[in-house]
């Protein structure tokens, strides 16, 4: 037991300039995970994040908008913390970078670089807009390449033939916010002399605080050579005033890494309900492990400028970097004009959002590799893995303990060796969960899965049912059953923590913990069944991986309805492709070897009776439907089976219940059409 670990984690802070989309959500979702298996293993551990709120992006927008940047940064801030609350990420806070903590720790580390000597001032030449007065961040000069000569290319890269440049080399450079060509204009800027720390920094890359790959990416730059980095822009600048200056303003960079810090602080005075001093803050920001999750695009500012800036103020560097690639959709980059930009909120228009916890965990692993989000991967893996095979487990068994014991759980497990099986193997996930391999962890829960359909399957609890003299034994499959359930949940909790706490809710009993599960459920009542997860439907991914760039004009979709009945459009001239009957059974019999079919011999009016398999064995005896009249599908292609063509299809309600066939009222003739 080593409980004693004190955990802080961050992710990266999102930038307030626009939505949350599915490419950000792999951050907090592979760092939210890592934060529930702490926080499940009774761990203290602290999440904080925050809205990156600074720099010339976030001013023009809300120049645009015609609103200042601080109502920007709210709404935008407020949209953002929706959207992770709805994902489920459970940050102990969400700040901003623009909170009075922050002020005071860019001050303090500017100050303390400054006064060591570590801050170089010299003047610099950059373009400039003389329109709109202000400085031109690369990617706001535009013009012709150099190299191939395709028009309105940003100053950084040409996006048609790929060649990189500066801002100079462009032909005929334009402005991208005024069109004025842009003059060249000389101003005083701040440097961090990052070479100071270089010897600093080779120990701490190779320490273990960074991934493999990470620690060979920093080896290039180092071989490049370390440069000064400017952390000055000039006014105008949305951002915090740089001490005993007029006009010259904290770079964003500089100021966002410093919001893990202030995120914390502000979180501690809440726990504390005192201000702490900065003091006592570097004090207990230095007691925690400090875990920082990245994508690898920020690589550099959180290997080599930030831990540079922690040593020079005073404060503890992290313990650990953690960096992840980018996710594609369908394999392509996420981008708006090919439709593969998909926001938080889009998504869950049409998606429970554990749906895609569960997806990414199930890709994601401890190194620094691209993602691809593929949507009939997507789908099929959701479908077979959550719903066939993991709630399958849940909803065949209770269903059963529901119909004949009244819910009730049997006082012992019959396969304790079983279940102590399965207890054994969270030591293994523990440690896939620790190391980041979430794909591994969700692999061996899948094969665990896999064991518990076995169980149930050579149990045959269907058949044990049918016999009321065998009630003891229906029971006690039932419970064994339900029992490996619990546990296989309580492993995933980190990723479903939504779906765990309704099997809790379904079970009763303690909290879900891997400690927890050590005592089975036995001799209590559960909840009747209700359904946890759905399939997903083709229908339900055309909003999001449909070839238009914007899922905004389709209709919303109602949230999924607790008993998860989620209904797709349908236009009516597809509707009218169905051709419903009435039929009545001309004959029932059980089918040998199926435990779930019956075989149906319908009368549709028609000169022939039609043949139809039912998956209705568990519910009717073949006997009492003989002269009921039922809707049948008749224009279903025919589907050849184990045990004979089935050439249709009856309609029944079920939802974990039942089925319950659909019948016309009495007088109804076979073979009229059903509308
Ligand atoms: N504001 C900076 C981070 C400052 S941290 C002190 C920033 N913001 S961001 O909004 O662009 O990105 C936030 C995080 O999301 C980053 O870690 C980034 O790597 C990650 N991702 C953004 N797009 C992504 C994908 N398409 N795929 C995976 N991660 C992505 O960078
Ligand atoms: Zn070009």
């Amino acid at each position: 037991m080593r409980n004693e670990r004190k955990i802080l984690v961050t992710s990266a802070l999102p930038y307030a300039n626009g939505p949350i989309h599915l490419g950000h959500l792999v951050e907090y979702i592979q760092t939210d995970i890592f934060v529930r298996y702490h926080r499940l293993r009774g761990r203290v551990c602290y999440y904080v994040c925050a809205d990156d709120t600074h720099g010339t992006p976030v001013m023009l927008k809300a120049e645009q908008e015609g609103v200042s940047p601080e109502a920007l940064i709210a709404t935008v801030g407020a949209e953002h913390a929706r959207a992770f609350a709805d994902f489920g990420i459970s940050f102990d806070r969400f700040g901003s970078t623009h909170s009075e903590e922050n002020r005071r720790l860019s001050e303090i580390f500017y100050t303390r670089l400054h006064e060591a000597g570590h801050i170089a001032v010299r003047d610099v030449e950059q373009a400039f807009d003389p329109v709109k007065g202000l400085f031109l961040p690369d990617r706001f000069i535009k013009g012709e390449c150099p190299r191939c000569h395709a028009e309105d290319q940003y100053g950084d890269s040409c996006e048609a033939c790929g060649a990189t440049y500066t801002p100079n080399d462009l032909i005929h450079p334009r402005s991208a916010l005024s069109g004025a060509e842009p003059i060249t204009k000389r101003s005083t800027h701040y440097f961090f002399k990052l070479k100071d720390f270089a010897s600093d920094l080779a120990d701490y890359t190779r320490s273990g605080s960074l991934q493999a790959e990470a620690t060979h990416k920093l080896d290039e730059w180092f071989t490049q050579g370390l440069n000064d980095w400017d952390i000055s822009r000039d006014a105008p600048y949305f951002g915090f005033r740089i001490p005993d200056t007029e006009d010259k303003y904290f770079y964003v960079w500089l100021d966002a890494p410093m919001g893990y810090i202030a995120t914390f602080w502000q979180l501690r005075n809440a726990l504390e309900g005192r201000e702490l001093t900065p003091e006592q803050v570097c004090a207990q920001w230095g007691e925690h492990e400090i875990h920082h999750f990245i994508g690898k695009d920020i690589l550099y500012f959180h290997a080599l400028f930030w831990p540079a800036m922690l040593t020079a103020a005073g404060f503890a560097k992290p313990s650990a970097i953690h960096a992840h690639g980018f996710l594609t959709i369908n394999g392509k980059k996420m981008s708006k004009s090919r439709g593969t930009f998909v926001t938080a909120r889009a998504y869950l228009d049409c998606l429970p959002p554990e749906y895609l916890r569960y997806y990414l965990a199930a890709k994601l692993n401890g190194a620094i590799e691209d993602i691809d989000l593929h949507w009939e991967d997507f789908r099929a893996r959701i479908n077979a893995d959550l719903v066939g095979k993991l709630v399958n487990i849940a909803s065949r068994t209770s269903q059963l303990l529901a119909k004949h014991l009244d819910n009730a759980l049997g006082e012992t497990l019959v396969d304790a060796p079983l279940y102590e099986e399965f207890l054994l193997a969270g030591e293994t996930i523990g440690r896939h969960y620790e190391a980041r391999e979430t794909s591994r962890a969700v692999k061996a829960v899948m094969d665990l899965a896999d064991r518990a359909n076995r169980y149930v399957d050579e149990a045959r609890p269907w058949e044990i049912a049918r016999a009321v003299q065998r009630r003891g034994e229906l029971q006690a499959v039932c419970t064994q059953a339900l029992n490996l359930f619990r546990v296989l949940i309580a492993y995933l909790k980190p990723i479903l923590p939504q779906t765990a706490s309704a099997v809790e809710d379904f079970l009763g009993g303690p909290e879900l913990t891997f400690e927890s599960i050590k005592t089975p459920r036995l001799g209590q009542t559960i909840k009747p069944y209700r359904h946890l997860l759905t399939r997903i439907e083709a229908a339900d991914l055309r909003p999001l991986a449909g070839d238009t760039a914007e899922p905004s004009p389709k209709p919303t979709r109602p949230k999924p309805a607790p008993q998860d009945a989620r209904p797709q459009t349908l236009t009516i001239e597809e509707f009218g492709r169905l051709d419903l009957r009435v039929a009545r059974v001309a004959h029932a019999e059980y089918v040998t070897g199926a435990d779930k079919l019956l075989k149906l011999s319908l009368d549709l009016g028609e000169e022939r009776v039609r043949t139809v398999f039912a998956g209705i064995r568990g519910a009717y005896e073949p006997d009492a439907l003989i002269g009921r009249l039922v809707v049948c599908v008749a224009n279903l292609a025919p589907r050849t089976m184990r045990f004979g063509v089935s050439e249709g299809m009856v309609l029944a309600a079920s939802d974990g219940e039942g089925p319950f066939l659909i019948a016309p009222d009495s007088g109804a003739r076979p073979g009229s059409p059903v509308r």
